[in-house]
């Protein structure tokens, strides 16, 4: 699991800096799907970036379980000692090297053999659906499948925590929908914990077990999808559902879907 205690982060030394997060408080328990949802700016990034070890808060307190679910103080740890990766919008796949190569690279970079490396590649590779593309190039794949191949790279690990950035904003309206299902399903197969970003409503109500709003660096709301969308909290959360109104449709046919 992942807790954050009253976390704030502010870039920039001097006190008269913003707080990109203002003091936020959330837990994504262990096995389960958290959604930051919020507008460009409001924070999301930032918070990812400080469960990753990426950034370190002004104040507050990151707490997050291992392996063995022990639960520890991670505030000060570095990116490297936590045990956690993460799935950006822009794949970053390298050039050179066929998909097998990318998804093993990770593993070969903490000395796994590279028998074994070949072994667990192939299995996550399975695991998002992609079988029979070993040899190719990135330039040769769709975006979905690079994505798939992003996701692999970072299922291969076994990391206690994975976080999606936006991870579907590349493809196309109808491989979004695709994709999305596809993560939601591999997470509860796989009981992983994550972290996922989005300002996408529908996206949000599609994976997630609980939802954090954000606004301007603080939490307008957070809870099941239900609680949000039943009952928005405040004018900020009203006013974002009603931006989303025109997908009021989609709203009212996952909710029924979900009882
Ligand atoms: N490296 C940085 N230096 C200074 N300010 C930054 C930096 N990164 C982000 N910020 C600021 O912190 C705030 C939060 O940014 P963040 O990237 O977390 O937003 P976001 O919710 O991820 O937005 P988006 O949906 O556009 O990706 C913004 O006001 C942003 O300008
Ligand atoms: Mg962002």
């Amino acid at each position: 699991m992942i807790e954050f205690k009253n976390v704030s982060k502010r870039y920039g030394a001097s006190d008269k800096d913003p707080l990109a997060v203002d003091r936020i408080s959330f837990v994504v328990p262990t096995g389960t799907l958290t959604t930051l949802l919020g507008p460009s700016g409001c924070g999301k990034t930032t918070t990812l970036r400080m469960i990753a070890g990426l950034e370190s808060p002004a104040n507050g307190e990151i707490w997050m379980a291992d392996k063995n679910g022990q639960v520890e103080n991670v505030t000060t740890r570095a990116a490297h000692e936590r045990n956690v990766s993460l799935v950006f919008q822009s794949y970053a796949l390298f050039p050179h090297m066929d998909v097998l190569a990318n998804v093993g690279y990770g593993l070969k970079m903490i000395g796994v053999k590279k028998l074994e490396a070949r072994d667990r590649a192939i299995e996550a590779l399975k695991n998002v659906g992609l079988v029979g593309f070993d040899d190719r190039l990135p330039s040769e794949l769709s975006g979905g499948q690079q994505q798939r191949v992003a996701l692999a790279r970072a299922l291969v690990l076994e990391p206690a925590v994975l976080l999606f950035d936006e991870p579907l904003s590349n493809l196309d309206a109808q491989l979004r929908r695709a994709m999305r299902e596809e993560i939601r399903n591999l997470q509860q197969r796989l009981k992983l914990t994550v972290a996922y970003v989005t300002h996408d409503l529908v996206e949000a109500l599609a994976v997630s077990d609980h939802i954090v709003v954000m606004d301007k660096g603080s939490i307008a709301q957070q809870g099941t999808p239900q609680e949000v969308f039943e009952q928005p909290k405040n004018d900020y959360v009203k006013n974002f559902l009603g931006e989303a109104a025109l997908l009021r449709d989609d709203i009212d046919r996952f909710l029924k879907w979900q009882r």
